[in-house]
């Protein structure tokens, strides 16, 4: 077990990413932060995002390092319309082995870096397919965390927020409104659902989520939760947009992979980017 570190560590990983903001010239406060999901990293290569400059992972001093090999492991920073952003590409995930405190790192650092918004992203499965289906985004309203662990847990560091803290607005209407409205612009709609994070990596079974689907449960995966924790203990307003990548295990009978999770992302790519632009640009 890797011990949570007290806010130097933190401190350190903020300090070594605004030396390279500055000697690459975005100077001010990033106006936001994208943590890009599983298959959905490509918006940070687009047209959209001028200026880039990519900081890999392993060179910022306490950062994690992602093992999930579609993911890139790079923070860049760009320029979306005069917005500083920060996009994560690669996020810790706790079936890869790292501590719960680990998988939310990246939002107590962006905290720490002046950072109020927060985009997170992540594929997921579809547990009622009248309301999500695979092709869907979805805004999430709010989530069920089974398991007992918690980024939170063990010392509290008063830096980042106080020891008990509120759960019932991080997930903020307003930007959720902001999101159906810009989507509709766009020519489509996205939903809104809950999430229910399952710690993986296997996937779940049928009996699991008929579990998930009569305690509210609306989509399911293996990410995100720990950083809307961590976001709420910062005090960051976040919106959690999730690509619906297949129907939940048995939903339908047939077998799932991961492969169908990626190519799922792609199919959503073009309307997820058009989003993800408008987003950035009005929030
Ligand atoms: N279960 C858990 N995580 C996921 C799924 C799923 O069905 N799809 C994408 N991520």
């Amino acid at each position: 077990m890797t011990e949570k570190p007290d806010i130097s560590a933190y401190r350190e990983s903020a300090a070594y990413i605004r030396t390279a903001m500055d000697q690459a010239g975005f100077c001010g406060k990033p106006a936001l932060a994208v943590i890009l999901g599983s298959g959905l990293g490509s918006f940070a290569e687009s047209e959209q995002v001028r200026r880039k400059t990519e900081i890999p992972y392993r060179d910022i001093p306490g950062f994690p390092t992602s093992t999930v090999s579609y993911q890139k492991g790079v923070l860049s920073v760009g320029d979306v319309d005069g917005k500083t952003v920060l996009f994560f590409n690669g996020r810790f995930h706790y079936y890869e082995g790292w501590e719960m405190w680990q998988t939310a790192y990246p939002i107590a650092v962006c905290h720490l870096l002046g950072v109020e918004t927060m985009i997170l992203t992540n594929a997921a499965g579809g547990i009622c397919p009248e309301r999500v289906k695979p092709g869907d985004i979805v805004c999430v309203t709010d989530h069920i965390k089974l398991c007992a662990e918690s980024p939170v847990r063990g010392k509290n560091l008063p830096e980042l927020g106080e020891r008990f803290f509120d759960m019932q607005s991080v997930y903020n209407k307003g930007l959720i409104r902001t999101a159906h409205r810009l989507a509709q612009n766009l020519g489509f709609d996205v939903g809104e659902g809950v999430y229910a994070y399952m710690a993986g990596p296997q996937f779940e079974t049928p009996a699991e989520i008929r579990m998930l689907r009569a305690v509210g449960a609306d989509l399911v995966g293996m990410s995100t939760v720990a950083e809307v924790i961590e976001a709420a203990h910062c005090g960051m307003r976040v919106l959690c947009l999730s690509c619906v990548s297949n129907l939940a295990a048995g939903v339908t009978g047939e077998p799932m992979t991961e492969r169908e999770v990626l190519e799922t992302g792609k199919a959503i790519a073009g309307r997820f980017s058009a989003l993800m632009g408008a987003l950035i640009r009005e929030i």
